[in-house]
C-alpha cells in the first residue's frame, strides 16, 4: 500500500515508516510534485493537520495524511501551541522560540506542559484523527544537545533528563509523535 505523508522531511518519513512495519509504502511531497508551502492558517493543531491533509488529497486524489504539533504549556494558557513554530519570529528559529519561552516562564511556578501531535489521514475520501500526547515540564535552563526544538527544555513525565539528553530511540518510544504515528499503525493493522 501507498500513502503520501506531507512532509519534505527524509528523516521524518523514515522513521513514520519503520513505526508502520514496513508494510505502507510513504510518498513525500516532492515525489508527487507538490513543491509550494501548503498553508497552515487554522487556530487549532487539528484544523493545521486537516488542512494540510485536504489539501494534497484535492492535488492528488490520492490517499494521504498530514502532522501538526504543538507545545501548550499550562501557566501560558496553552501558548505557544498552534504557533509553536512561529512563537517568536516568522520563520522556525528554533532558539529565538527557546528564549521568549524561557522568558514567558521566568515567574512561573507552575511548569506543567504537554507536545501535542495530530495526524489527520485521508483514505477513499474519509476523514480520520489520530493523536499522541506526552506530558512533562519546562526546566529553568536548556539542557543537552540532541533533538530539536523546545527538546532542551522539556522534561516528560518520569524522566531526569529533557528529550535533548534522551537517545532519539528513548525520545521516539515516549514522544507525542511516536505515539501519533502508534495510534495510526494500530488503526491499519486492525484493518
Ligand atoms: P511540526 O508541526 O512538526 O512542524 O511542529 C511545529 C513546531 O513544534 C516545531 O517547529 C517545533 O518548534 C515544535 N516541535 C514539534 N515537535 C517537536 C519535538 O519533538 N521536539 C521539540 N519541539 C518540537
Amino acid at each position: 500500500m501507498k500513502l503520501i505523508f506531507a512532509t519534505n522531511n527524509r528523516h521524518k518519513l523514515t522513521e513514520v515508516e519503520a513505526i508502520l512495519g514496513g508494510r505502507i509504502e510513504l510518498i513525500s511531497l516532492a515525489e508527487c510534485g507538490i513543491t509550494e508551502d501548503i498553508p497552515e492558517t487554522s487556530d487549532t493543531i487539528e484544523g493545521n493537520a486537516l488542512q494540510k491533509a485536504r489539501y494534497v488529497y484535492e492535488k492528488t486524489g490520492l490517499d494521504c495524511f498530514a502532522d501538526d504539533t504543538g507545545l501548550e504549556v499550562d501557566a501560558l494558557g496553552g501558548a505557544p501551541g498552534v504557533h509553536s513554530a512561529r512563537y517568536a519570529t516568522d520563520g522556525h528559529d528554533f532558539a529565538a522560540n527557546r528564549e521568549l519561552l524561557l522568558r514567558n516562564m521566568e515567574d512561573k511556578s507552575d511548569r506543567r506542559a504537554r507536545f501535542r501531535t495530530v495526524i489527520a489521514l485521508i483514505l477513499g475520501g474519509e476523514e480520520f484523527l489520530f493523536e499522541g500526547i506526552v506530558e512533562g515540564e519546562i526546566t529553568r535552563e536548556e539542557r543537552g544537545e540532541g533533538g530539536f526544538g523546545y527538546d532542551p527544555m522539556f522534561q516528560p513525565e518520569g524522566y531526569e533528563l529533557t528529550f535533548s539528553e534522551l537517545s532519539p530511540e528513548e525520545k521516539n518510544s515516549i514522544s507525542h509523535r511516536g505515539r501519533a504515528v502508534t495510534a495510526l499503525a494500530a488503526f491499519f493493522k486492525q484493518r
